[in-house]
């Protein structure tokens, strides 16, 4: 029964947006909320946690499959606890991140997180975010999006959230990393980032917020997915 629970795919490069916009999409139809992303900087984290080199593809597969996570809420202030200890904000530097996307290029690691993420799969329905949710993880979603934005946008709202929080980097160097990150993403063996032949590619370069979430509930409420707000 659980299987026929519909699924909102958004894939797509990181810092298009895709968490903001899922998280509010989420929240907006009353649906649960899948951070894949969050799932490879958690085991991530784990590795370093305890000393697993990021090259180990045995041992950071089992890290990934016994991953001891708990997601306490869904939705706006989703809390995380790994082994017990809250690890919300520690999954989300830079460090991880780069940890996270070697980690995720393992084939291995992937297997292992599998069916841990099709189990997000529930009525009413999921709003599933990340790189391979339309190609790999859901490949029947009845809606899938691929979420994009240029490089120098993704650059510029990374370097606006760094500011607000009070720390100072640079563009240039800021939007090096994310070409650096896009290319490994996209150019990995083993579920490369890319849209699903059936996703419907949405660039939110000049949209805002507000104007993407209402084009997604739309695109759900023309496919009888959910009834108009
Ligand atoms: O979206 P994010 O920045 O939290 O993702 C962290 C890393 O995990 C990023 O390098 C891409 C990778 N990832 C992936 O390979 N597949 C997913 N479904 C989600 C994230």
């Amino acid at each position: 029964m659980s299987d026929s629970a519909p699924v909102l795919t958004i894939d797509g490069p990181g810092g298009a947006g895709k968490g903001t916009i899922s998280r509010l999409v989420a929240a907006r139809l009353g649906w649960h909320l899948l951070d894949s992303g969050a799932l490879y900087r958690l085991t991530a984290l784990a590795a370093v946690k305890h000393e697993v080199p990021l090259d180990d593809e045995p041992a950071l597969a089992r890290i990934a499959a016994s991953l001891d996570v708990v997601f306490l809420a869904e939705g706006e202030s989703a809390t995380v606890l790994l082994e017990g200890q809250d690890a919300t904000t520690a999954i989300r530097t830079e460090q991880v991140g780069d940890a996270a996307s070697r980690v995720a290029a393992l084939p291995a690691v992937r297997q292992a997180l599998l069916q841990r993420q099709r189990d997000f799969r529930k009525a009413p329905g999921l709003v599933a975010d990340g790189r391979d949710m339309g190609t790999v993880v859901f490949t029947d979603a009845p809606l899938k999006i691929f979420l994009t934005a240029s490089a120098e946008e993704r650059a510029r709202r990374r370097h606006l959230q760094l500011r607000e929080a009070g720390v100072d980097a640079s563009l240039s160097s800021l939007l090096k990393e994310i070409q650096a990150r896009d290319a490994r993403d996209m150019q990995r063996s083993v579920a490369p980032l890319k849209p699903a032949i059936d996703a419907i590619t949405l660039d939110t370069t000049r949209l805002t917020i507000p104007e993407v979430v209402d084009r997604l509930t739309e695109l759900l409420t023309e496919r009888g997915l959910a009834s108009a707000t």
